[in-house]
């Protein structure tokens, strides 16, 4: 098994009916812990980091583990830029290796997000990565403190722009935002399906943490065959880290490193085994 190209994962998963688990990381621990959970598992996952985490976890030092991670697994896995902000990132990411991109665009109008992923597609082409876009704009925003106002993706839009941009996999927006959500989102399934039926790309549902099973399944059933998940890891990391610190008198940096994976494996295997759809 190996460092795979996202799209095959994703045609896969389109025809088991089930989605792949995309899952960020930020550190060591994080990539260790999912790609534990994706081997007990044995199910291809995509590693992801988003451009804004990047400042925090900087790419000369990610990228080179994600890749490494995932060429030695067990188990296939794709690594994907995650709302990509610049082509200069974009740009050094496949030069890391990384086997899929995404340039978000999404705030710009309709003609302005075609012609910058079109400027991303071709580089991918270089490399044969695969691309990701996404129209309409998802709630929150990963990796910085401004909202954005949810505009949910038009379907007729959306089968424009794949057709224009020649993407492989769109990332919608149905109510989803990134971050924990104040209160359960009412996702538009309405609007899913009539994408799903104007459309045939795999399609992406960002800010997966706090969406209930029900509705992942239900997300499933109409074409979703990405899901993202940041914040519950996040959020299972510094939670594990609190817990162990206040457990012992003395601090030891192995126990907690293993804390750490141990709390982002628990919340990857949990997520995997309701995507698998089984
Ligand atoms: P959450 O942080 O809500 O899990 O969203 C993840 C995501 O969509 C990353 O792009």
């Amino acid at each position: 098994m190996a460092l795979v190209k996202m799209k095959p994962l994703l045609e896969a998963a389109e025809k088991e009916n089930r989605a792949v688990g995309a899952f960020s990381v930020g550190n060591m621990e994080m990539v260790m812990g999912a790609v534990r959970a994706a081997e007990e598992t044995n199910t291809p996952i995509i590693l992801q980091i988003a451009e804004k985490r990047l400042l925090s976890s900087p790419l000369e030092l990610m990228a080179p583990m994600m890749v490494s991670a995932a060429q030695r697994a067990k188990v296939d896995i794709a690594v994907h830029l995650d709302h990509g902000l610049t082509i200069e990132c974009v740009k050094a990411a496949l030069s890391f290796g990384f086997t899929s991109v995404m340039m978000d665009c999404s705030l710009l109008p309709l003609e302005g997000n075609i012609e910058k992923t079109k400027e991303v597609a071709a580089l991918a082409a270089e490399t044969g990565a695969t691309v990701e876009a996404e129209l309409g704009v998802v709630g929150g925003n990963e990796g910085d403190t401004a909202e954005h106002k949810i505009l949910c993706t038009d379907p007729a839009a959306a089968s424009r722009f794949i057709r224009e941009t020649g993407i492989d996999a769109l990332a919608v927006a149905i109510g989803n935002a990134h971050g924990n959500y104040p209160v359960l989102p009412e996702l538009r399934f309405d609007i899913l399906e009539e994408i799903d039926r104007v459309t045939d790309v795999p399609l992406v549902l960002h800010g997966g943490t706090g969406i209930t099973d029900d509705m992942f399944r239900r997300a499933i059933s109409l074409g979703i065959r990405k899901i993202n998940i940041a914040t519950a890891s996040f959020d299972a990391l510094a939670k594990a880290a609190k817990a162990y610190g206040g457990g012992v008198d003395t601090p030891d940096y192995f126990a907690l490193s293993a804390a750490c994976a141990e709390a982002v494996y628990e919340n990857v295997k949990r997520h995997i085994l309701v995507f698998n759809n089984r």
